[in-house]
């Protein structure tokens, strides 16, 4: 039987993952770097095993026995040689064939992107890949953003008038799993984006419309980068943030492809389904 390891089991994307490919005709297992929290996110019939990019000594035992790979890069490992190589070498030597990688939109065009560079190297590896190239996520709206939507109606980080084609996990997790399942896809890239661009003063008002109180975006850089400090956010992390929303502000976020319905065989999720099915969060 297929065997299937996913890596960042307790993340956004790979949460969703799981639980999808539970119901797959395939032996699933979850590479977490602490089984004991873990099985607490993830219930206990997932099964897991100790990996940690960092740690080579988890590598062996992790990739004994495994067809396929979903990998996902921890956004806090940036080094790609030193923190991530050592573990899809160990990937390569156990027999892995065929990797799906959550990858970054434009990575084909960005060489500087860790996400470019994971790519390069699972290609100089010669594993047969997946590269799903997604564009901005949803559900940093529930999570990130979660507190200052929650507790002061807004909506504050630094995009301008700049539109995203925000993409749901729950759309990157299927598109995952027929990748990782079916024949067919190796060797391919996917651009994955929602179905609509829309700037943060549209966003602001469809939460305003569904949570029955004022929404409203905050463009200030100055303010972003003051909030993110003071809520205990190391500089390099927040830097990279304000990168990645200055790329909206100049336009470049909002790109629509129609890989993601192609692949699903029906629309993505819009943002106003996934502010309704979430809207918990911010209440
Ligand atoms: N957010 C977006 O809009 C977006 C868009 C496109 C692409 N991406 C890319 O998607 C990827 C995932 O981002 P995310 O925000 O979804 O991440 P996330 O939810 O924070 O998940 C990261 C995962 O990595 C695990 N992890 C952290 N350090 C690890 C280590 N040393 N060894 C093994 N596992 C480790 C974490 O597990 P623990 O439970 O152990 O902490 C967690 O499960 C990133 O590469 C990001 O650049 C993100």
């Amino acid at each position: 039987m297929l065997k299937i390891l996913v890596t960042g089991a307790t993340g956004n994307v790979d949460q969703e993952v799981l639980r999808l490919l539970l119901s797959q005709d395939c032996d699933v297992c979850a590479a977490v770097r602490n089984p004991k929290s873990a099985k607490q996110i993830l219930g206990k019939s997932i099964q897991s095993v100790a990996f940690d990019f960092t740690n080579p000594d988890t590598f062996v035992n992790a990739f004994k026995n495994i067809n396929k790979l979903f990998l996902v890069r921890p956004p806090a490992l940036a080094n790609v040689r030193k923190q991530i190589a050592p573990a899809l070498n160990a990937a390569k030597l156990a027999g892995v064939e065929h990797i799906v990688f959550l990858s970054i939109l434009g990575a084909e065009r960005n060489r500087f992107v860790p996400h470019s560079k994971i790519e390069r190297y699972i290609d100089q590896l010669g594993i047969k890949a997946t590269f799903l190239r997604c564009s901005f996520f949803m559900q940093n709206l529930n999570t990130t953003h979660r507190e200052d939507i929650k507790t002061r109606g807004e909506l504050l980080l630094p995009a301008g008038k700049g539109k995203t084609s925000f993409i749901d996990v729950r759309d990157i997790a299927a598109v995952a799993v027929r990748t990782l399942i079916e024949d067919g896809h190796q060797k391919r890239a996917y651009a994955l984006t929602g179905g609509e661009a829309l700037t943060y003063y549209e966003v602001a008002d469809i939460f305003t419309s569904f949570l029955g109180k004022r929404v409203c975006y905050n463009p200030s850089l100055l303010k972003f980068v003051r909030q993110m400090r003071s809520s205990g956010l190391p500089i390099d992390f927040v830097l990279v943030m304000v990168a990645i929303y200055t790329t909206a502000r100049l336009g470049l976020a909002g790109n629509i492809t129609s890989d993601t319905e192609q692949l699903l065989n029906r629309s993505p999720l819009t943002i106003r389904q996934y502010v309704k099915d979430y809207q918990q969060f911010w209440l």
